[in-house]
């Protein structure tokens, strides 16, 4: 595995966006609403820059299945999600890939009489994309290969690293 992101440097631009959330939601209560499981770091290291009115909630999504690299079908399972008509949303995943879960996640949410909604990622894969789709707070801009650590996975490994690293073809 090549280290291609050190904890230190996500720490730093973690708290960056930190700063400009907290400026952008300084006059309104947020929820931000955090996409499992790849998220749950990222949202974990966030919430706690935050000195906000803040609510957060969950909901799962997911489109990489076991041992593949490739996107599948998504499944959207919104069990935990709290009650958000009215709320002002901040959806945050942890990467922005073909685009397609955060897409089918926002019409989702738009369905929920929410007052607003913007969304978050930690990294975005260059040259990825299938749908026009631009994150209102994006963290890293990242070459395109598969990447584990600091809450995303290999088959569900790698998750705890402290870091993001490029995972080798076996
Ligand atoms: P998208 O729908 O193609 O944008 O894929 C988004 C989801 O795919 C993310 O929430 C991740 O769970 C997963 N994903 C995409 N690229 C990677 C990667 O490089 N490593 C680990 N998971 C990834
Ligand atoms: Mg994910």
């Amino acid at each position: 595995m090549k280290i291609l992101i050190p904890a230190d440097q996500i720490q730093q631009r973690v708290a960056e966006l930190a700063r400009q959330i907290a400026r952008d939601y300084h006059d309104r209560p947020l929820t931000i609403v955090g996409v499992l499981t790849g998220s749950l770091i990222f949202l974990a290291d966030l919430v706690r820059h935050l000195d906000l009115h803040l609510r957060i909630g969950l909901i799962q999504a997911s489109s990489y299945r076991g041992e593949t690299t490739t996107p599948g079908e998504l499944t959207i399972s919104p069990e935990l999600l709290p009650e958000l008509r009215g709320r002002h949303v901040l959806l945050l995943d942890d990467i922005l890939d073909t685009g397609q879960t955060l897409v089918r996640l926002v019409e989702r949410l738009q369905t929920l009489e929410i007052a607003s909604l913007r969304t978050g990622v930690l990294l975005r894969k260059i040259g990825r994309q299938q749908v026009a789709f631009e994150p209102d707070y994006t963290g890293f801009d990242i070459p395109d290969a598969f990447v584990v650590g600091y809450g995303l996975d290999y088959n569900d490994e790698y998750r705890h690293l402290p870091y993001l690293a490029v995972l080798k073809d076996e």
